[in-house]
């Protein structure tokens, strides 16, 4: 079970820096299975990385660029956040590929130079509204996922993190249902079985849209949902926190 976070663009870093002691604090002396990650924008990977170091809870970036280094002007790269122990990266945000123009070749790449260098991208994939109501759910689902898992290998799957986000439950405080989050997660790993061979059981797939603590025992307590992702409500120290405890009550064995 993977839960993490994502802040996206939020947190200056005295808040950052809040945040994390809280949910460093909620956790303490707490025994916990599942895997904490927090992803704050790059501005207080350093500020957050000092903070959680020696702690069980691991480091995310929210997107980089495939080159190790360049005249790549504003870009970041992944030795960048290696350095600051980032250990997963999430590319292919939706928002990412529709306010700057991620396509699915661009996050092919940047998932092959993560894997490449041990790190773990957490890919997201995910339908539009229209796309849903014209019945395309699925070919878009395995077209995003044949595209942006293209070339990796066996191997590659088992530091692989998929993130079922719809994108009309982003941010929407409308999560997909139980049944809908169902029905998607068997088709996206029959598929990825399909590509690599692999069993559903290695398969990471987390759900993110509209999570909360109030929709979280219900979506993590479904088979194939293997954490979260979660936007607004892994800024609240508390949510977050009564997050992780929902969490660890669903793990399956
Ligand atoms: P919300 O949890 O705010 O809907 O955002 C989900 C998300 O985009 C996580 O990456």
């Amino acid at each position: 079970m993977i839960i993490a976070g994502n802040w996206k663009m939020n947190t200056l870093p005295n808040e950052a820096e809040e945040l994390v002691r809280n949910i460093l604090q909620g956790l303490q002396d707490k025994k916990f299975d599942s895997e904490i990650v927090v992803c704050p924008p790059f501005t207080n990977l350093h500020t957050v990385s000092a903070l959680i170091t020696g702690s069980k809870i691991k480091l995310g970036a929210q997107n980089c660029y495939y080159e190790p280094k360049g005249a790549f002007t504003g870009e970041i790269s992944i030795p960048m956040l290696k350095y600051f122990d980032v250990e997963y990266i999430i590319i292919g945000h939706s928002e990412r590929r529709t306010y700057f123009g991620e396509t699915d070749e661009i996050i092919n790449r940047k998932a092959r130079a993560i894997l490449e260098k041990n790190l773990k991208p957490i890919i997201c994939i995910g339908e539009t509204l229209s796309e849903r109501q014209q019945g395309k759910t699925f070919e878009i689902l395995f077209n995003q996922l044949e595209k942006c898992l293209c070339d990796l290998k066996v191997d590659d799957s088992k530091n692989l993190v998929i993130a079922y986000e719809p994108v009309w439950a982003i941010g929407t405080g409308v999560s997909a249902t139980k049944e809908q989050i169902e029905e998607a997660h068997n088709k996206i790993k029959n598929h990825i079985q399909s590509m690599f061979g692999i069993a559903h059981d290695d398969i990471v797939l987390q759900y993110g849209g509209s999570v909360t603590s109030d929709n979280s025992e219900e979506i993590l307590s479904i088979e194939s949902v293997n954490g979260a992702l979660i936007g607004g409500a892994s800024l609240k120290s508390d949510v977050f926190l009564k997050i992780i405890e929902i969490a660890e009550k669903t793990i399956k064995n």
